[in-house]
């Protein structure tokens, strides 16, 4: 049985979970939802479909939303999802099963994995120590829902908070086109273009060699928490916290994946 793992990642965290996820499984191909989906029918009796993907707004982000909407899954297939999150989850993963369900298909299988937050507009993050912590715990329910996905468990959505959840993520992506009107860029930006090449959805272009946000960004905190020089700050809100991204990811994987296929 095959298995086809599509992800959505701003810091790496969800990136670290399909790689896991696909070891445990065998025979699995990881796809970025950065990417356009594939024009051609996916899943069926012999193609497990996943989408792993960090909750942003107590829902789904945007990008993995569109993503998910414009994929052609064969109606028969079975689908798994792991919404990983910080500290609040409501019913991510039940916005995603509206979203399939409106495909003529829908979840047989969910499960959420808590990973260090990234939202460094809001928090610090986690500690060396906790980050290690949760990724252990993490590695240890991967292994639990490979399992299940073997055996092709059926576990039907368990939802809570779903109108919270919906208002949340409406709420916060109205105005998409003012938010990175907070970025800034200091004098320790070298011009290694990293925050251009990182971005999803290619909202940063640089000018003589700083970056420029285009407007159209979906909030994934890759630029700023990738930057190496720390040279990007939002509304003077995180110049004194640390970055995090995902300790065994690195931002050429990241890079990499959302141009290339991978397996
Ligand atoms: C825009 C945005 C919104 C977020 N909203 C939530 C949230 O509502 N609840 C939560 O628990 N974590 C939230 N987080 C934290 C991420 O879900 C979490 O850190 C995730 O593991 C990041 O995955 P990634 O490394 O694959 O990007 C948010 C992060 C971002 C960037
Ligand atoms: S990643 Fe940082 S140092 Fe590199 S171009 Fe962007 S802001 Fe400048
Ligand atoms: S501009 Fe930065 S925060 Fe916005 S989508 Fe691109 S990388 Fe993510």
């Amino acid at each position: 049985m095959k298995t086809i793992i599509y992800y959505f990642t701003g810091t790496g965290n969800s990136l670290y979970l399909a790689r896991q996820l696909g070891k445990q499984l065998g025979n699995y191909q990881i796809e970025s939802m950065a990417k356009d989906p594939p024009t051609q029918e996916v899943g069926g009796p012999n193609e497990n479909i996943g989408f792993i993907f960090p909750v942003y707004y107590l829902g789904l982000p945007r990008k993995a939303k569109q993503f998910i909407e414009k994929l052609n899954i064969r109606k028969e297939t079975y689908c798994f999802a792991i919404a990983n999150y910080g500290r609040l989850k409501f019913d991510a993963l039940g916005l995603l099963n509206d979203v399939l369900q409106q495909k003529g298909t829908q979840l047989s299988y969910e499960e959420t994995i808590k990973m260090p937050g990234n939202y460094i507009i809001n928090y610090d993050p986690a500690s060396p120590e906790k980050t290690q912590k949760l990724m252990k715990t993490a590695n240890f329910k991967i292994n639990e829902i490979a399992k299940a996905i073997t055996k092709k468990e059926v576990r039907h959505i368990r939802r809570l908070g779903t109108r919270i959840s919906k208002w949340g993520n409406n709420m916060i992506y109205k105005n998409i086109e003012k938010f990175d009107e907070k970025f800034t860029v200091n004098e320790n930006c070298n011009g290694c273009s990293i925050c251009s090449d990182i971005c999803p959805v290619q909202n940063i272009k640089l000018k003589n060699q700083k970056p420029i946000w285009q407007h159209h960004c979906e909030r994934c905190m890759a630029c700023i928490q990738w930057c190496p020089s720390e040279a990007i700050q939002y509304d003077q809100k995180t110049d004194k916290r640390k970055r995090y991204h995902n300790p065994e990811v690195t931002a050429k994987d990241i890079v990499e994946g959302n141009y290339t296929t991978k397996s």
